[in-house]
């Protein structure tokens, strides 16, 4: 079977190349697009969704997935959440690093969500999650956001230093993409195409 042709609708690099490496077989290009909607969802899903919904709108012909991802830092009520793409403009480990002064509870986690929509506009979702903890400096130059200062739970390296290879298999998104997979009918999936496909 022809590898599946999809867009990821975002800017994002870091996240194309984690998708890309989670889903071989699965021929990924970012969307070509400058006037995304506003990120308004009060949910990560509904903003994953609002994504595929409008790349699909420019891409028909192919799949297109819809990616959504924050931080949630127990310390500060969970914040910032679904809004962690607009907290902290520049600097937002700075800020993050900043809010947190003198608060305790470090505890944190990553949460990514993904909408993918089918060529026949078939949705298929899924979700991950990685818990962790938030250190006082920054340490390590891969991955991208938080990863510096984001240590997972058994790990004492940040996701930074642990590295792109680790987050292939370990991140959120990977996790995410390992349930998303097993919800895409088994016809569609890149090379699986003498499965039977799942009637529920
Ligand atoms: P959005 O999904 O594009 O709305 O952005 C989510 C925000 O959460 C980004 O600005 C990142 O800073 C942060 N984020 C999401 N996933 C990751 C990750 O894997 N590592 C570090 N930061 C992340």
């Amino acid at each position: 079977m022809e590898s599946l042709r999809a867009r990821l609708c975002s800017k994002n690099e870091g996240k194309l190349r984690e998708l890309r490496a989670a889903l071989p077989g699965w021929q990924i290009e970012l969307l070509d697009a400058d006037d995304y909607p506003p990120e308004t969802g009060d949910t990560y899903y509904e903003n994953a969704r609002g994504k595929a919904v409008f790349g699909r709108s420019l891409a028909p012909d192919v799949w297109t997935i819809g990616e959504d991802s924050g931080i949630e830092v127990m310390g500060l009520g969970g914040r910032p959440g679904v809004h962690s793409a607009r907290f902290g403009g520049d600097d937002p480990v700075g800020r993050l690093l900043a809010e947190l002064d003198g608060v305790d509870d470090r505890r944190a986690r990553y949460v990514c969500e993904l909408v993918a929509l089918s060529p026949e506009g078939v949705e298929h979702r899924g979700t991950g999650t990685l818990d962790g903890r938030i250190v006082d400096d920054p340490r390590g130059s891969e991955g991208f956001g938080y990863d510096p200062i984001f240590v997972p739970d058994g790990e004492q390296r940040t996701v930074a230093e642990l590295g792109n290879e680790w987050k292939r298999t370990n991140s959120h998104r990977a996790r995410a993409t390992a349930v998303l997979v097993t919800r895409v009918p088994a016809a569609a999936r890149p090379g699986r195409s003498d499965e039977p496909t799942p009637t529920s």
